[in-house]
């Protein structure tokens, strides 16, 4: 299909998100618990960002509450003005440029660049990063045709940046694609003067041997762009609080400290919390905060998933 038979970006089935955080969206309810002071270097460093680019990692256990920062992050983001772009990597569904394809391919990003110098330059990154690119594109030998991918994505970023500041969020980098990690690197390295907020949610130890995300946070330290935040577990305070708001009402002290015993600080949640309930409150959910995620196709890691235990038959117990 020709550039001018496609009508929008958003209306092409192929270049539609990917990987968009919709279904952590579903999860989430309530207000984030605790974490003021990563709220705030959060906001600082989006702030910062208006005058070039700036990052913020996230990183922490499983079920620590990374995401559930990440998404208070988005809603910042839209609040400023930014543009915001929310996307997470898949534990098994990978290919080359798939994180970045579906930043780029975004609800956030396509809706702010419609109509706009940058709505042919997406859709040119676009085409390139799915195979789709011109026909010259695929007579480069591969290491050029990579550059030119790469080169093609920090330019659409860029043309983006120029209509308001982006906020671009990647949750989950430790199953991120290589490609599209070095491609961000590239886009760190050549975007850096442009509006670009970045925030990348990570487990550090599966982290630690994905090789480009690795290279792509080193480069970023040293560069000074980036500020890595490690979620520590809650306090007992913080858990009861957390407690109170999913159960919707106040809760008995004392079972509030076993369960934080229990959980050890994190946000982990009992199914059928026996005799936490100090009055008759609105049911708990069926799938509440820090339950283990059935969607999940390894084994998953968190540490407890109270009353989960055939879902989560691997988890430790
Ligand atoms: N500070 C918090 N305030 C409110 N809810 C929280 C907080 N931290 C965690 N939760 C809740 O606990 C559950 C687990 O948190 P979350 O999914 O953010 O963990 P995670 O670190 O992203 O885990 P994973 O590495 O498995 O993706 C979610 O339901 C989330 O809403
Ligand atoms: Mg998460």
């Amino acid at each position: 299909m020709s550039q001018t038979q496609t009508p929008t970006l958003a209306s092409d089935p192929i270049q539609q998100a990917l990987c968009p955080l919709a279904f952590q969206m579903r999860r989430v309810s309530g207000a984030v618990v605790g974490r003021a002071a990563e709220l705030g270097a959060i906001e600082s460093e989006m702030a910062s960002s208006r005058g070039g680019l700036a990052a913020v990692t996230l990183e922490g256990e499983p079920g620590i509450g990374k995401t559930r920062l990440l998404l208070a992050a988005t809603q910042m983001a839209a609040d400023r003005g930014f543009i915001s772009v929310a996307v997470s990597a898949d534990e098994t569904l990978r290919g080359p440029f798939l994180l970045m394809r579906s930043i780029l391919s975004s609800p956030g990003a396509t809706e702010a660049a419609e109509g706009t110098d940058a709505e042919p330059v997406l859709r040119r990154a676009l085409q390139a990063l799915s195979g789709r690119g011109d026909a010259s594109l695929e007579t480069l030998p591969a290491d050029q045709k990579l550059l030119r991918q790469f080169d093609l994505t920090a330019l659409a970023l860029r043309a983006l940046a120029l209509i308001r500041p982006v906020a671009l969020f990647a949750d989950d980098i430790q199953w991120a694609d290589e490609d599209s990690l070095r491609a961000l690197r590239y886009a760190v390295r050549t975007d850096a003067a442009s509006p670009i907020f970045l925030l990348l949610a990570m487990r550090p130890e599966e982290t630690a041997v994905l090789t480009e995300a690795v290279n792509l946070i080193a480069d970023m330290e040293r560069i000074g762009l980036i500020r890595r935040l490690r979620l520590d577990r809650f306090t007992p305070a913080e858990t009861a609080a957390f407690l109170r708001q999913h159960l919707g009402g106040p809760v008995d002290v004392n079972g509030a400290a076993t369960i934080h015993a229990q959980a050890e600080g994190r946000g982990t949640w009992p199914r059928t919390p026996t005799g936490l309930r100090r009055q008759p409150s609105r049911p708990s959910s069926s799938a509440g905060p820090g339950s283990c995620p059935r969607t999940r196709r390894s084994p998953c890691r968190r540490p407890r998933c109270w009353g989960e235990a055939s879902a989560c038959a691997t988890s430790r117990q």
